[in-house]
């Protein structure tokens, strides 16, 4: 198992600068996703972890060892892509062994590790087939097992579900999952997708065009994001954010307001804010109820979906502005109702507008 350090990693591919200053520490055994939207970077950053790419500049290191010009083959690692890159003339037994064969293994040494893996990830039955047999979650599974077989310190998986449909997707994020608590390998796992980097992930690394834009716990991220970025890609329905006046500040927190929001004192350690400033409040919909008495955002029911576990409620505020409220009863609210929605302001974000 290995820890893994990056420290002011650049890529550029001529003038174009992809990565721009990477600082990450993942720790050993520790689950860490990346994650953000397509083009920002994700694949390219766990290429140069694999050796599949050069660092421009900086320094990445696997436990005390900088292996920026290390080959891949001598980093201890293995990767998982999204297209399973498994071959289809060869039976799964084959496939999972492909990394054994090239390397020379005996006979006794690859079956032995085969059916290891085979257990591991439930798939004994499978070994005798043929890729062109399995099912789209089975096949990631064979590309998994070639991966375990090499026994390798850092796994690396880009987007390894996105080729799957829902429930498979679901499925197999959770076999992932359990397949980190089993081996206690240090683990990097990239995806554009929100709920996979909070379910699975020890660490979350959000990034943005080449940047992080915040390092923690899924929880921490959750409740405390940085910046608009984080806050608006993390969690769903996302964030509602509703541009609001400052209207007096008092130490770390602010009283704000808007057309169709009463004034109201939120924190405001995400600033500095002054009087008179435009400012963004973020509230999320699972923190929106609706009112019993005056709450205090006004507005008139849009639309209502019920999703079974929660009602999803759009209200059109007086100012204009929509804003999503999940309730977690079921309710039908009429559409063209008036409603107030109420909210804990300790639940509140309040954000700077972006340039
Ligand atoms: N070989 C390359 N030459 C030039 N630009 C590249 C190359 N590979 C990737 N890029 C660019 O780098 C950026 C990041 O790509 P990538 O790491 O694949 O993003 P992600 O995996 O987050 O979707 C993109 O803008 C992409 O166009
Ligand atoms: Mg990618």
């Amino acid at each position: 198992m290995a820890s893994i350090t990056l420290r002011d990693v650049r890529k550029s591919y001529g003038n174009a600068h992809v990565i721009k200053g990477v600082d990450i520490d993942i720790q050993d055994g520790e689950f860490c996703v990346f994650v953000g939207p397509s083009g920002c970077g994700k694949s390219t950053l766990l290429r140069m972890i694999a050796g599949l790419e050069d660092i421009t500049s900086g320094s990445l290191a696997i436990g005390d060892t900088v292996v920026n010009d290390l080959p891949p083959a001598q980093r201890g690692v293995a990767m998982v892509f999204q297209s399973y890159a498994i071959f289809p003339h060869m039976t799964v037994r084959e496939n999972v062994a492909f990394g054994l064969t090239i390397a020379g293994a005996s006979k006794a040494e690859k079956d032995a590790k085969v059916a290891e893996a085979a257990r591991i990830l439930q798939m004994e039955h499978l070994l005798d087939r043929r890729p062109s047999q399995l099912s789209g979650g089975q096949r990631q599974r064979v590309a998994i097992g070639r991966a375990i077989v090499r026994k390798p310190e850092v796994f690396l998986f880009d987007e390894p579900l996105s080729n799957l449909d829902a429930a498979l997707r679901m499925d197999m994020r959770m076999e992932i999952g359990k397949l980190h608590q089993q081996l206690g390998a240090t683990m990097i796992y990239v995806t554009h997708d929100q709920v996979e980097a909070m379910t699975l992930a020890d660490k979350i690394v959000v990034l943005r065009d080449g940047k992080v834009m915040q390092i923690g716990a899924p929880m921490d991220l959750y409740h405390d994001p940085a910046n608009l970025f984080v806050a608006g890609f993390l969690g769903a329905p996302s964030m509602n954010f509703i541009d609001v006046t400052v209207k007096a500040v008092n130490g770390n927190s602010a009283l704000v307001f808007n057309d169709a929001l009463d004034p109201v004192e939120v924190s405001a350690r995400r600033g500095p804010f002054r009087v008179g400033d435009r400012a963004i409040l973020g509230l999320r919909p699972q923190y929106l109820s609706i009112a019993e008495g005056p709450g205090k955002l006004h507005g008139t029911v849009a639309l209502t979906e019920r999703l079974g576990a929660e009602t999803v409620v759009e209200v059109a505020l007086r100012n204009g502005k929509a804003v999503i409220a999940a309730l977690s009863h079921d309710a039908v609210y009429p559409i063209g109702s008036a409603v107030d929605l109420g909210f804990d302001p300790a639940q509140a974000h309040l954000f700077q507008p972006e340039e």
